[in-house]
């Protein structure tokens, strides 16, 4: 599983760099809290999924933040934040670019002006190749998590996931939890922000600017003040 540290590093590194008076943060599709746990320096958090055994986790993990059950491409909370973050391929998770779309006007309507807006997303590249690899293993905590990629029918990847427990009797139970990725071209996520939000930073997984072999690319935006 992805170690969650460096993600974080670089949220409060963009933050500090772009926006270092920031006292509010909300997460977009904060699951478990993961990234949460670690941003409370920033000032008071909010986090909202829509799975509710995920946030009975982040719950316990992270009992500080303010967190809501409810869907990220449709929410309103009648205030603004600071920094708005959506990370982890959480975008990806929103299966119509109509829906990233929405989610996009709603970390808007929630920002103050000048706010940043940070997120990540899969690559259309990273999910081909994926779809041509075959299955790769995981063991963590005595789990053993397998994954595969579908290849995308209309931008759409199912990325299957099994998660293998040994049981008492010594047989093994394997869970699956397919889950539908969706991913956009660059230029089109850009194109789509643009008049609401400037462009800060976009970069991939080594630190370089976003190229078509880049399999992540994390972008930091400002809202526009009269965007
Ligand atoms: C890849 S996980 C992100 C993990 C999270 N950032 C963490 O640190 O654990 C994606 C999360 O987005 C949530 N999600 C996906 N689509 C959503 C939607 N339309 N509304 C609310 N939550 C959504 C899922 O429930 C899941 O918790």
């Amino acid at each position: 599983m992805d170690d969650p540290e460096p993600k974080r590093a670089r949220v409060l590194a963009l933050v500090q760099r772009y926006h270092p008076g920031a006292s509010s943060l909300l997460e977009l599709g904060c699951g478990t809290g993961t990234m949460l746990e670690g941003l409370g320096g920033i000032g008071p958090l909010t986090g909202i999924d829509r799975s509710p055994e995920m946030l009975a986790i982040a719950r316990s993990k992270v009992p500080a933040a303010r967190l809501i059950e409810d869907d990220i491409t449709t929410f309103e909370l009648g205030e603004h934040f600071d920094v708005v973050i959506c990370v982890f391929d959480t975008l990806n998770h929103v299966t119509s670019f109509n829906g990233w779309k929405s989610l996009f006007e709603r970390a808007h309507g929630h920002l103050a002006p000048g706010g940043l807006f940070i997120f990540d997303v899969n690559t259309p590249g990273k999910l081909r190749g994926l779809g041509a690899y075959g299955p790769w293993f995981e063991e963590v905590a005595g789990v053993t998590v397998v994954q595969s990629v579908d290849p995308p029918v209309n931008g759409v990847s199912r990325w299957n996931v099994w998660i293998v427990e040994p049981t008492a009797n010594g047989e093994h139970l394997g869970v699956h939890e397919p889950i539908g990725e969706l991913a956009v071209e660059l230029e089109q996520i850009e194109a789509s922000l643009a008049t609401a939000f400037e462009l800060l930073e976009a970069h991939d997984e080594s630190g370089a600017a976003p190229s078509p072999d880049s399999e992540r690319v994390h972008y930091a935006w400002r809202r526009r003040s009269d965007g």
